[in-house]
């Protein structure tokens, strides 16, 4: 019932905005059109074929196993694993540390992560590997004698760091799921590594880009750094981080959380005031969870837990979702943004005030996704009029700009399926390189809420379910998801981009699902985002055009243009079983497989 009269006040709006009125079919109207709609309809019967056939002529469409990153040396790291008949934790495990080596901005050894696998059969699970604060940090860490934020505390200091958990959690990983060695399946990093391999012209100008803040931040090494400007083709070798891969190669997790590695990362803490000592890396341990599932208009969505807000976050999207009809819309349409920003702006909100890391505080997770509590939140969206977020909750409005995570998609000849997000949090971290270890160290403090109230680098605001404490994992926004389609696999689906992440893998799911799309033409389209507070939409260049522009202003959004939203590197099931492998075409993405 909802759902019906929402759309007829979309359409109500669309008319009334936009002089639509002349486009009676669109209201479920039986009046026959006039003429020149007559036209437009014989346009519309033609057209429909060739979209057809462009929805299944993508590139990209691999027959039997496929990898998608977000580096080629990577991607083909991860073809080679298939080939020798790796499943995809094979691949998961290999392409991991191959992206520590190739991807230094956000692959790691430094930081932490998620993994939802799923088995051939269907079964789910999923691995927790965040970074956790240290057994030192107290809630007033970042904070001045006065209770203020001290400025770069969170972000670019030796404190800054979580105890790091991706080399703990790949390994469990891999232990419950993978099949072949684990030596030798790090050979291929360890090889990228010593030897070196051709930087893309993006790293060249992103090396160059950080230059003087790797200098600074890094009096005793001299990692990423070149006496002239790095160029497309230049060699990045990286002996000190293949020791490092030597030694996990020959202990497992001990030899990062232990010896000569763990000398180095206290040594480096003491250098710089940081807080990890040698029993919080010893300590480190991986969490088995259940991972988040819910529906979708009859898909099977599964992705996410607390400590990650994503997954819970993104099944609030969708479920209120499903009372608008997104399929009336064209992904580059006012009325799609309106709804999609509306969902957006409620689910933040929430965000805000109730995820935190389950193992401190109980989140209300039944109650959040239930119907009475959604349908009182959807109550809330007006179809006419944009809602101001500081009706529905107050607070401060910084900006948000940078971020950097990194996430891959993994389908193997069996039908397992991987989805795995990583990250250091900030683009390279804190900036701040282990002297003698060559990797970064994470900045993922800044992921707590910092003092409560307070926005962190992406602009989020957080309450005390995410204070910092000792051992505790800061919240999330990676959402590692799938979605099936009657009971089979059918998308694949991740992003970095800080708190953009969960409303990148909400739109993608709405374009393929409703808008038709192809998981290439989804991945390759514009981007939009809205999360509560700032109370501001922010758009990539040629999201919308001008005429969207003057119509949401009109309406009272207020906008910003940003960089780019995500590197969606993301995977569709064909229904004749083909795999769509779809790499972001704003980064050098690639997909390989056969
Ligand atoms: N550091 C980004 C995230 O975990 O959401």
């Amino acid at each position: 019932m909802y759902q019906i009269q929402l759309n007829h006040l979309v359409f109500g709006r669309v008319r009334a905005i936009r002089g639509y009125a002349s486009l009676p079919w669109l209201q479920g109207s039986h009046q026959a059109p006039s003429v020149p709609h007559a036209f437009l309809l014989l346009l519309i019967v033609v057209c429909i074929p060739i979209f057809s056939i462009a929805q299944t002529s993508s590139p990209n469409v691999f027959s039997k196993a496929a990898v998608v990153c977000a580096h080629p040396e990577a991607a083909r790291v991860g073809e080679g694993v298939l080939r020798k008949g790796g499943n995809a934790a094979d691949v998961a495990f290999a392409v991991h540390f191959a992206l520590a080596v190739v991807y230094p901005s956000a692959g790691n050894l430094g930081g932490g992560g998620f993994a939802l696998w799923r088995s051939t059969g269907g079964e789910y699970d999923f691995l927790d590997f965040r970074e956790k604060a240290p057994e030192s940090a107290t809630a007033t860490l970042f904070l001045d004698a006065e209770g203020n934020p001290v400025p770069l505390k969170s972000t670019e200091t030796h404190a800054a760091s979580g105890v790091p958990g991706s080399v703990a959690g790949l390994f469990a990983f891999h232990r419950k799921y993978g099949t072949l060695n684990r030596a030798d399946l790090l050979k291929y990093a360890i090889r990228l590594a010593e030897q070196g391999f051709s930087i893309t012209q993006m790293q060249a100008d992103d090396f160059n880009l950080y230059a003087e803040k790797f200098k600074s931040l890094n009096p005793s090494n001299k990692y990423l750094q070149k006496a002239t400007d790095w160029k497309a083709g230049d060699r990045l070798v990286q002996k000190d981080l293949a020791k490092v891969l030597k030694a996990i190669q020959a202990k497992e997790e001990k030899g990062f959380y232990e010896g000569r590695t763990a000398k180095l990362i206290v040594k480096e803490m003491k250098r710089g005031n940081g807080l990890i000592t040698y029993s919080d890396l010893k300590n480190y341990q991986a969490v088995w969870r259940k991972p988040i599932s819910g529906t979708y208009k009859g898909y099977k969505v599964v992705s996410a837990p607390p400590p990650s807000a994503g997954g819970l976050a993104l099944l609030q999207m969708l479920k209120l979702s499903e009372r608008v009809d997104f399929s009336a819309f064209d992904h580059k349409s006012v009325d799609d943004i309106f709804y999609s920003t509306e969902v957006q702006r409620l689910v933040y909100a929430d965000r805000a005030k109730f995820a935190g890391d389950p193992d401190f505080f109980s989140l209300p997770i039944d109650s959040l996704l239930s119907d009475e509590y959604l349908n009182k939140r959807a109550a809330k969206i007006n179809p006419y009029t944009p809602n101001k977020s500081s009706d529905i909750l107050p607070g401060h409005f910084p900006v948000l700009e940078k971020e950097n995570t990194t996430h891959f998609s993994i389908v193997d000849e069996q039908g397992n399926a991987v989805s795995l997000t990583t990250t250091i949090n900030d683009h390279y971290g804190s900036k701040i390189f282990v002297t003698g270890a060559g990797f970064l160290l994470n900045n993922e403090m800044d992921d707590f809420s910092i003092k409560p109230g307070t926005a962190n680098m992406y602009g989020l605001t957080g309450m005390d379910a995410n204070a910092i404490a000792p051992g505790k994992r800061m919240l999330s926004s990676m959402t590692p998801t799938m979605v099936e389609k009657d009971g089979k696999l059918f998308l694949i689906l991740g992003t970095p981009g800080g708190s953009t992440i969960i409303t990148t893998v909400y739109r993608l799911i709405i374009q393929v699902v409703d808008q038709k799309m192809t998981m290439n033409q989804a991945v390759a389209g514009k981007r939009f985002h809205h999360q509560w507070l700032p109370d501001v939409i922010f758009y990539e260049e040629d999201a919308l055009t001008p005429e969207m522009q003057e119509e949401l202003i009109r309406m009272g959004y207020e906008l910003r243009l940003r960089g780019y939203i995500g590197r969606a590197d993301c995977i569709r099931i064909l229904p004749d079983g083909g795999i769509e492998a779809a790499p972001d075409p704003r980064g050098d993405d690639s997909a390989a497989g056969y």
